[in-house]
């Protein structure tokens, strides 16, 4: 398990395996930097052609397992607020899709999962993002620690703010055409939501919003809460599927059960008995 992902990082442009190295060092500082300025690193070839194209495989082979549900949302995730006037950033809704393939598809053979598994990677991601060792863990959920967002054509991800502060991504398959990430850094902050701008590029100005193109084995650590981001409509005929690794500051996290019932369409015992844990009795509703 771990043989493989060392086999498939390119580690000698990015040595995360000798943590005590100038070049790691000069790699953290490097993504560090660009955490900094835009809230946006991306590795590019991360992972090697040949375990990018075994990825895409192991991906296309479980893609039928996705589980896809739809809604409407606005850049917060809110709900409507009638009270606001109808050109109000939080009153623009934009349909939605969800296709996620759980974390019990990439199993105990899955190469993607031996990536997220190996110690050095989860060093290096926490180290970049300036986490310590106590308040960094794996996800402990069994549906959701490592799974991959399936983006079929003719769907994309509209604007939004991320209710997490981070995700860390993979790219997989990028689809023939579209699926673009799009991003403007730093739009609102701490002190305030900026709604003008976000009113202005809901509208279609794009000064000041970057885009890339998230390649197979390319790696992007990104802060989305303050960073207005989308992804475009996936055009052509493949599905775009990019890798999605999960954190938590707290040891033993997982899902909560109705949360996990909207992205997967199930839930497992353990989301039941976590819950009933945080509720203090395991009785049934
Ligand atoms: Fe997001």
């Amino acid at each position: 398990m771990v043989e493989r992902a060392a086999a498939a990082i390119d580690l000698e442009r990015f040595p995360i395996h000798e943590s005590q190295s100038q070049s790691y060092l000069a790699l953290l500082a490097e993504v560090r930097q660009q955490l900094k300025e835009t809230g946006c690193a991306r590795l590019k070839s991360f992972v090697n052609s040949a375990a990018a194209r075994a990825l895409q495989d192991e991906v296309s082979g479980v893609a039928g397992q996705a589980y896809r549900s739809y809604n409407k949302v606005n850049p917060y995730f809110t709900a409507d607020d009638p009270t606001l006037p109808a050109s109000h950033p939080r009153r623009h809704f934009e349909r939605r899709s969800n296709a996620f393939i759980p974390a019990d598809s990439f199993g105990a053979n899955s190469l993607l999962r031996a990536i997220y598994e190996w110690q050095p990677f989860t060093d290096f991601i926490r180290l970049a993002l300036g986490e310590s060792e106590d308040s960094f863990f794996q996800y402990d959920d069994p549906l959701a620690d490592v799974i991959v967002n399936a983006v079929d054509p003719g769907d994309g991800f509209p604007w939004h703010f991320d209710t997490n502060t981070y995700t860390v991504t993979l790219g997989i398959q990028p689809g023939e055409g579209g699926g673009t990430f799009q991003y403007h850094p730093k739009l609102r902050s701490k002190s305030g939501e900026n709604y003008d701008r976000v009113a202005a590029v809901l509208g279609g100005d794009l000064s000041g919003v970057r885009s890339l193109t998230l390649g197979p084995g390319d790696l992007q650590i990104f802060l989305g809460r303050y960073s207005l981001h989308r992804v475009t409509a996936v055009t052509g005929t493949t599905s775009r599927y990019v890798g999605i690794f999960s954190y938590a500051n707290e040891p033993q996290m997982c899902g909560r059960v109705e949360r996990t019932r909207q992205l997967y369409g199930r839930v497992l015992d353990i989301h039941l008995q976590r819950e009933a844990l945080l509720r203090g009795d395991t009785l049934h509703d």
